[in-house]
């Protein structure tokens, strides 16, 4: 007996020794103290020694168990520090590689002035909306109070899909649609592409973007328009900027008006931009037609509204000083660098 523990407790302090990694020194404990270990295995017959020699040989193979689970462990820990060690190592940093570039994209001009514009009217209690690109004939010219007749809807000025589908020409088309879905009082403002027919020039485009905001409720008049548009002018050019309104035609609006503002450049004293007037026109407006509110199932004895259009793509040239609107379209990262 004591033979056997003394072969046992020799092999397995070597083996243990010997393993190189925690694996190796999971087999070796299994070989010794598993369920069918070599030392386990004495222990289990521990029962069949003769009576007077069993405490003794217990004691024994229990001291020796203990031994073994003790520098099981202890080589145990020692395995693992090293291995930490090793993957540390693999996963080590070099610090000193330069770093990797990431090209960054930059905001459109018309993105930040639409932004802005919206921010303004959002603070005034606004939902901003979303219209579509491609309209139908009805919500873009029909209910608009167009005549028949009106040249705007002619082939030469707008891009048709089909008969009754075309891209939208201006953002009043969005007016109806959200009419119909629905009840006054609402406040709506939405901002978007644009498309005419245009020969294009440093000052046209056939593709441009208009801002729009528009009010249905009881009791609103043209003093609700002007003070709106009055400090929209003062919130996007500043605090002394005059605005000026001026009779204008327009089928979906009556009266309607055309808008000026003081201009940027000169601050009204006359310059080339403003073409010695001091002031820049930047859209149109008006009350709401009755036969549009009808068209969008509002009672126009109850109900007025007020609405306002504007290009931003003008707004935008003259805040950042850019000369020709087709650079607006073309993307290149070396000019939206720029803003
Ligand atoms: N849609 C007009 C245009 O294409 C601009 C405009 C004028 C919008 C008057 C309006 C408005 O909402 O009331 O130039």
């Amino acid at each position: 007996m004591a033979d056997a523990l003394g072969t046992i407790r020799t092999s397995a302090l070597d083996a243990i020794g010997a393993a190189r990694s925690s694996a190796e020194l999971e087999e070796v404990r299994v070989r010794y103290l598993g369920r069918k270990g070599e030392l386990t295995r004495i222990l289990r017959s521990l029962g069949e020694l003769p009576e007077e020699r069993r405490p003794e040989a217990g004691k024994a193979a229990n001291e020796l168990r203990r031994e073994l689970q003790e520098a099981i462990d202890s080589r145990s820990a020692a395995l693992r520090a090293q291995e930490a060690g090793a993957s540390l190592a693999a996963e080590a940093l070099d610090v000193t590689l330069p770093g990797r570039w990431h090209p960054l994209g930059r905001r459109h001009p018309l993105t930040l002035i639409a932004d802005e514009l919206k921010a303004i009217f959002i603070g005034l209690g606004y939902e901003v909306v979303e219209g579509r690109d491609v309209e139908y004939y009805k919500y873009n010219f029909e209910v608009l109070n167009y005549p028949h007749e009106h040249p705007a809807m002619d082939e030469q000025d707008s891009f048709y899909v089909t008969d009754d589908i075309l891209l939208r020409t201006h953002t009043s088309a969005v007016q109806v649609r959200e009419m119909e879905k629905r009840t006054p009082p609402f406040r709506v403002c939405t901002w978007g592409r644009c498309f005419r027919r245009e020969a294009v020039s440093a000052r046209a485009s056939h593709t441009f973007h208009h801002f729009e905001a528009f009010v249905v409720d009881e009791g609103i008049s043209f003093a609700d328009l002007k003070g709106t548009l009055i400090l929209l002018a003062r919130e996007l050019f500043g605090p002394d900027t005059q605005v000026r309104l001026r009779p204008d035609f327009f089928p979906f609006t009556e009266p309607s008006a055309e808008y000026s503002v003081t201009c940027l450049l000169c601050k009204g004293k006359g310059c080339t931009l403003c073409k010695y007037t001091g002031l820049l026109e930047v859209g149109g407006c008006g009350l709401i037609h009755p036969n549009v509110l009808r068209a969008g199932g509002i009672d126009p004895e109850k109900y007025s509204g007020w609405a306002f259009g504007l290009g931003t793509d003008r707004l935008a040239m003259l805040r950042y000083g850019i000369d020709d609107i087709r650079l607006f379209m073309e993307n290149d990262v070396r000019f939206l660098h720029q803003f």
